[in-house]
């Protein structure tokens, strides 16, 4: 692992406004979740709020190439779903969206699922275990434990619930960039002895697949979807290590954990 950055005391303030921001999208796209919208709808008023309210661009969109401004992934889509005016949801799908914009030259990341119409039992469950997973995670979180203390603490959980780890994609870190080191792996693993300094800013977001854990990309070269065509859930905060904890920059009022967790 070659330069984890820690974050100066006023690049600090700059990701808390770019973290309230991403959060603020997804407060905002609540409302409008509803059967019959299309992906490409949500992408539409996600990308108007961002740019128009907020003063602030999407970090999707142009993104290697990506289209859209955010991501929009449904039931068998495990990330990078792209926002389509043919995608209609409808009651019983679980839904990702996916967050990231740049506000003064600083990037936030966060998604959240969201459930429509009458959620079916196993629905449920999966974006339960797989926001809880990212919850433990964060309470462990403090200068001088091991990075990979994270990825043990979720696949240990996740596997106990009978449900899978994807291994695919990783949390990373974030700032002036959109990915920077460290990877955060989200599964048991022995490669990463970094351990956590006050000052490091990172994204968790743990992939959560029903049944088995591996993916295939589509052909449109971004949309990945399970395997095996089971369900997926994810969750991503940006997180502050802090002195003796951690602080969820994309932290929303809903929520049923702490902004500021001493662990
Ligand atoms: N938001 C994703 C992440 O969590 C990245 C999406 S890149 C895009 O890292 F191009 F697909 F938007
Ligand atoms: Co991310
Ligand atoms: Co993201």
């Amino acid at each position: 692992m070659k330069s984890i950055l820690i974050k100066s005391a006023e690049e600090i303030k700059h990701m808390r406004i770019a973290g309230k921001l991403a959060a603020e999208v997804l407060n905002m796209i609540k409302k409008y979740i509803i059967n019959n919208i299309s992906t490409e709808e949500l992408d539409q008023i996600c990308h108007n709020y961002i740019i128009q309210k907020q003063k602030s661009i999407s970090a999707c969109l142009g993104y290697n190439g990506y289209p859209k401004s955010i991501c929009t992934s449904v039931n068998d889509v495990v990330c990078h779903g792209i926002p389509d005016a043919k995608q209609k949801l409808k009651s019983g799908d679980i839904i990702n969206i996916d967050i990231s914009i740049i506000n003064n030259g600083y990037y936030s990341d966060t998604s959240k699922m969201f459930i429509l119409g009458k959620p079916s039992i196993l629905g449920q469950r999966l974006c339960n275990v797989a926001q809880k997973s990212l919850y433990l995670a964060l309470q462990i979180i403090k200068p001088g434990i091991p990075i990979n203390k994270i990825g043990q603490t979720i696949e240990s959980y996740v596997n106990k619930e009978n449900f899978s780890v994807v291994k695919e994609y990783c949390g990373h870190g974030i700032g002036k960039n959109f990915h920077e080191d460290p990877q955060i792996l989200h599964y048991i693993n022995n490669d990463q002895n970094i351990i956590l300094k006050p000052g490091m800013i990172f994204t968790v977001e743990p992939m959560i697949n029903a049944g088995k854990p591996l993916v295939k990309c589509m052909k449109d070269g971004w949309t990945v979807k399970t395997k095996d065509r089971s369900l997926s859930a994810q969750y991503e905060h940006t997180i502050l290590v802090t002195k003796n904890g951690c602080e969820i920059l994309t932290f929303r009022q809903e929520e049923n954990i702490k902004k500021i967790l001493i662990n």
